[in-house]
């Protein structure tokens, strides 16, 4: 199935290694860069054809989202900022009441995202604010530019972040630094959020790129059965206690020792070759 273009998200398909046929990354970009990426109905709409399309494609075996970068600045202006995405497309909430947002809540793309059950990476540089921000979150690895900002700003509007970030912000950075973003408005720099846990990497812009494939590339030459079974059970520790947590895990393991990926990947390691996997 051929991936899902549309006019402001853009999908490439990227080979996870040339030399064998381990399927592809499916490498999406949130593309309204003079909007700084914004997240409007289309853009959601966008996302969640892209997220039933990554399920249904047992060749995309990893998801990376990044924003488009600006386009050259026309003559006389200054150009626009670079940004992952600079939130929810405000222009959007005028006029809105509840009833329209819970309507539009009921095809939440932030969730469906979430919801991916193949791993997922936020490659950001530029602005991650608001809805941003929270895309980011609901990825499983986020890397950085140091030129990245980060920051929950819907205090400024009236409003709180409504995809998520009081949720799972909590779990990434801590309760005390949670209010503190929601309730200042503030972004934070790349710096401090590597160093508050929102981020697994900070590099150079020239080199994110590169950096955040690396990454995917690697998780992609792993078992797609155990990647599916390790997301699942890390998910579990966010909505249970330690011992039930422990005790699903442990099943989890379990269930492994009946697949044919542990059986390959247990005799590679001992023949002293590279596994291939059944689920690749
Ligand atoms: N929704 C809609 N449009 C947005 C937007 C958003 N969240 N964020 C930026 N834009 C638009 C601007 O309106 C502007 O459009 P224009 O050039 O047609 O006027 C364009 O993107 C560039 O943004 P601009 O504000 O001119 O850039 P800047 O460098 O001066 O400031 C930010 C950058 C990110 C600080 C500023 O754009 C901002 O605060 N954005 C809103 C962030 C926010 O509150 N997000 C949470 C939403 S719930």
């Amino acid at each position: 199935m051929a991936a899902p273009q549309s006019d402001v998200l853009r999908i490439e398909e990227i080979a996870v290694d040339d030399s064998e046929d381990l399927g592809s990354i499916a490498f999406v970009t949130i593309d309204r860069p003079d909007k700084l990426n914004a997240l409007n109905a289309e853009v959601m709409s966008s996302l969640k054809d892209m997220v039933s399309w990554v399920e249904n494609t047992d060749s995309i075996r990893v998801v990376v989202i990044t924003g488009a970068q600006p386009k050259e600045a026309e003559e006389g202006k200054r150009a626009k900022p670079n940004a992952f995405v600079a939130g929810a497309d405000i222009t959007e909430f005028v006029g809105k009441k509840s009833e329209d947002i819970r309507k539009m809540f009921a095809e939440n793309a932030v969730e469906a995202l979430w919801n991916i059950t193949k791993p997922t990476i936020a490659m950001v540089d530029g602005f991650a604010l608001g809805g941003g921000c929270e895309v980011a979150c609901s990825c499983d690895i986020r890397v950085a530019s140091d030129r990245s900002r980060f920051g929950t700003p819907e205090i400024n509007l009236g409003l709180i972040p409504g995809y998520g970030a009081t949720q799972r912000l909590v779990n990434l950075v801590g309760y005390g630094k949670t209010m503190e973003m929601v309730m200042t408005g503030e972004m934070i720099n790349s710096a401090d959020a590597l160093k508050w846990g929102l981020v697994n990497h900070v590099v150079e812009p020239e080199q994110l790129y590169q950096f955040t494939m690396d990454i995917a590339k690697k998780i992609g030459t792993k078992s797609t059965h155990t990647l599916k079974v390790a997301k699942q059970t890390i998910r579990t520790a966010l909505s249970t206690g330690l011992e039930e947590g422990v005790a699903i895990e442990a099943e989890a393991f379990a269930s492994l020792f009946d697949s044919e990926d542990k059986e390959i990947g247990v005799s590679a390691f001992i023949g002293r070759h590279q596994a291939k996997w059944q689920h690749k």
